[in-house]
């Protein structure tokens, strides 16, 4: 696995990542909900390892790749809300507690707030490492705390 990137090809990433969010209502519609959050949880935890590695030493540091990490968990937290429709509560091993259904408001505040935190992160554009471990502090806390809440162990 390489951990240099060149900014241009996640910029194109982004873009279809945006693209992707969207087409999202008609997709969340038709699609199979369960599991598109399941892979854009996956993703997330993706951009998280790759900023945790830079974090550790495990990985060189790269301004551009940490900035593109933290834009990708912003798109999904923006785009997970979306796809808890009536109906996807159970099936297809969801880890989705039966509380988001009934607690939705709070379940929105966490999503608020992991979105709010993962742009803050990217605004910030952390130059180094002890700016980016900081970040990473702040928008690993998002994780955690929702888990806790509202995913239920399988
Ligand atoms: C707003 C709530 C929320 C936040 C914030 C959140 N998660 Fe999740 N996560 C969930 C829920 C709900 C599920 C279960 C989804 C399902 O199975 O339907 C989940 C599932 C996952 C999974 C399992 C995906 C799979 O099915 O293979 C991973 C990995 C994960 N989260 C990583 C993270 C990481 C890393 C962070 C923080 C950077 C994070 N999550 C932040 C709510 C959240």
């Amino acid at each position: 696995m390489r951990f240099r990137f060149s900014s241009v090809p996640l910029l194109s990433a982004l873009a279809l990542a945006a693209a992707g969010a969207a087409v999202l209502p008609a997709t969340a519609q038709n699609g199979d909900p369960i599991a598109e959050r399941q892979q854009v949880m996956k993703d997330v935890g993706r951009q998280s390892r790759t900023l945790n590695q830079m974090v550790k030493g495990e990985a060189p540091f790269d301004a551009a790749a940490a900035v593109a990490a933290f834009q990708a968990m912003n798109q999904d937290a923006q785009r997970f809300g979306t796809l808890f429709p009536e109906g996807s509560e159970t099936g297809g091993n969801t880890e989705a507690s039966p509380d988001i259904w009934t607690n939705r408001s709070e379940f929105q505040e966490h999503l608020d707030k992991f979105a709010a935190d993962t742009a803050a992160a990217a605004a910030a554009a952390p130059q180094d490492v002890a700016a980016l471990s900081e970040q990473f502090r702040v928008v690993g806390g998002n994780c955690r705390s929702c888990h806790e809440d509202f995913r239920v162990d399988n």
